[in-house]
């Protein structure tokens, strides 16, 4: 078997891991590092459960060569964690109802994340075109699309608070 060493950063932490060649980032998450929070699901990139974080952008690692993410930002759902606190994404999908099998959710949260972080204040309309990646079964969209952007409020107002919290100092 062909194999190299990757070196990449996920979750905030350095990996350093010999893989085969023709791994997929999503086997490499989930079975040799045991991030299985990344679900799989069509393996074709058409359902968006595998989602993650590279370099801040949403992709489906499902599609990508684990070797080509070397020297880059990988984040996965269990990235999102911060002292302890859950990401306010995380927050309003539970709050909203937006969770109901759960499969689709690690994805459409990075989805999500990946434009909450370029947009602080998205319309439906990009909220739906963020999230067109990402296929539920269960929910029918609009609870999802409602936590999306109640996290960004959210988020706009805990990120206010800091900004008044600095001043203050
Ligand atoms: S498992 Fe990757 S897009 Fe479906
Ligand atoms: S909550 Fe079940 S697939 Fe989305």
């Amino acid at each position: 078997m062909n194999e190299r060493r990757l070196k990449f950063t996920l979750n905030g932490a350095p990996v350093c891991v010999d893989i085969s060649t023709d791994t997929l980032l999503v086997d490499l998450l989930r079975d040799k590092l045991g991030f299985t929070g990344t679900k799989v699901g069509c393996r074709e990139g058409q359902c968006g459960a595998c989602t993650v974080l590279m370099n801040g952008k949403a992709v489906n690692s499902c599609l990508v060569l684990a070797l080509s993410v070397e020297g880059s930002k990988i984040t996965t759902i269990e990235g999102l964690e911060d002292n302890g606190e859950i990401h306010p994404l995380q927050k309003t999908f539970i709050e909203k109802g937006a969770v109901q099998c759960g499969f689709c959710t690690p994805g459409m949260i990075l989805s999500a994340k990946a434009l909450l972080d370029g947009e602080s204040d998205p319309s439906e309309e990009q909220v739906k075109v963020a999230l067109s990646g990402n296929l539920c079964r269960c929910t029918g969209y609009s609870k999802i699309i409602e936590a999306v952007q109640d996290a960004a409020r959210q988020m706009k107002i805990e990120g206010g608070k800091e900004d008044a919290s600095k001043i203050g100092r």
